[in-house]
């Protein structure tokens, strides 16, 4: 049998770096397999709102010749990431009758109550980005996860909804468009992290997941394996490096290297002797490993606090199995600690795991979980799409185009 895939392209467009990567995805065992990967340093953006499309774009267009050059493809669509604090999620519901005479809920019947849901009003400075169904109801039974060939006279579905400030996609687009690619799909952040971080287990039992980067937490709550919550903080790793770099008086490319090097925020598993050099000054700058970690300590555990604050508005029930941590910021020293004393639940901190393949080295950490989960997101949109897979192409292809699930995503 032929081998047949598909070739998507992902950037994932974060406040420090932009992440391009094209993957095949299906073939014969279903695997994501990496043909291209980029990543550049991005200076145009703060708290994960574009401030400068041009250094954004070509922040991206610098990720995505990368990418382009080590696949020998050229991209001409991508899904892409959204986040800041624009991007809100608000939960909602809706109800219709079973039109057919037999009562057996078709799928019309499942397009019409989540058209209900998404019929919200949605003020003109945002848009719609996702409707992301969570459960149905059909004659007053709860929790159906797929109603489909059920009878009844009743059709009610919940659903999340996520909607973003217009102009702040629009300036994303732009600097997508800058690099010369059209936006396929745009996925909150946190949807597309939790993609290949959260097992099923935890998707249905209640689970946090946290993306921490460097200006945006980016957090998305799962219950009965759908998500029922979500929200972004503006807050990062970036703010860590400034208070070292104030706190200690450095720069902030020595204050980086000394939190990702030395840094740590278990202030217990530190000890009074460790003292360091401070890298790139001229003479020998010593500080104590004691200050650096209180530094980094007092930010870290300010950021949980936040994060707490979302756990309680998701609620007790939906929270329950703990929380997982991701993005590069999670890859902190100690942070596992600090978040259960702050959190006081269950916390591990995951890399991207799935059916990965390709030239992925170290392109499967924290700071990955978003753009390989881009992937994993593209491909259930495929599947339930029904696209039919191109047959496997030869070098210098065209990738995109394939499914434009624009504006809306169901997941049944
Ligand atoms: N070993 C490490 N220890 C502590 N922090 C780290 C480590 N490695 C990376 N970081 C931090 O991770 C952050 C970058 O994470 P990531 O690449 O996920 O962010 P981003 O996607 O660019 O930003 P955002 O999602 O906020 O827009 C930086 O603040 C960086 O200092
Ligand atoms: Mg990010």
């Amino acid at each position: 049998m032929e081998e047949r895939f598909t070739t998507v392209a992902a950037i994932d467009i974060g406040t420090s770096k932009v992440a391009c990567a094209i993957a095949h995805i299906g073939g014969l065992d279903g695997a994501i397999s990496v043909i291209g990967k980029g990543t550049a340093v991005n200076t145009g953006m703060r708290k994960g709102v574009v401030t400068d499309i041009e250094k954004t774009g070509a922040a991206i267009k610098a990720a995505v010749d990368a990418a382009e050059r080590l696949s020998g493809y050229e991209i001409q669509h991508a899904t892409i990431t959204v986040s800041g604090s624009h991007v809100e999620g608000m939960n909602s519901s809706g109800k219709v009758a079973v039109a057919n005479p037999d009562r057996e809920i078709r799928s019309d019947d499942v397009d019409r109550v989540l058209d209900v849901c998404r019929a919200i009003q949605v003020p003109s400075s945002r848009m719609l980005l996702n409707v992301l169904p969570s459960s149905y109801i059909v004659d007053g039974q709860e929790g159906i996860q797929q109603p489909l060939g059920m009878v009844a006279y009743s059709l009610e579905a919940r659903a999340h909804l996520i909607t973003a400030g217009s102009t702040a996609v629009q300036n994303l687009e732009k600097c997508v468009q800058y690099a010369g690619i059209a936006v396929d799909d745009y996925v909150p952040a946190s949807l597309a992290a939790a993609e290949l971080t959260l097992t099923e287990t935890e998707r249905d039992l209640g689970t946090v997941l946290v993306d921490i980067g460097a200006e945006t937490c980016d957090i998305a709550v799962f219950y009965q394996n759908a998500v029922v919550h979500t929200a972004v903080l503006p807050i990062g790793g970036a703010f860590i490096t400034r208070d070292v770099a104030i706190g200690l008086k450095t720069s902030l490319a020595a204050a980086e290297e000394l939190k990702t090097s030395y840094g740590t925020c278990d202030l217990r598993t530190v000890s009074v002797s460790e003292r360091y050099t401070v890298p790139d000054e001229p003479g020998d700058r010593y500080i104590e490993r004691a200050d650096l970690a209180r530094i980094i300590e007092a930010r870290m555990s300010e950021i949980f606090e936040m994060i707490a604050g979302v756990i309680a508005a998701a609620g007790p029930e939906v929270t329950s199995a703990g929380v997982v941590l991701t993005g590069g910021g999670a890859q902190l020293e100690g942070i596992e600690a600090l978040a259960r004393a702050i959190l006081k639940t269950g916390v591990r901190v995951a890399s991207p795991v799935g059916p990965l393949a390709g030239i992925l080295d170290d392109f499967r950490g924290p700071a990955q979980a978003a753009i390989l989960g881009l992937f994993s997101w593209v491909a259930v949109g495929l599947e339930e799409a029904g696209v039919a897979e191109e047959p496997s192409s030869s070098l210098l292809g065209r990738v995109g185009g394939a499914f434009t699930g624009v504006f809306s995503r169901f997941r049944r």
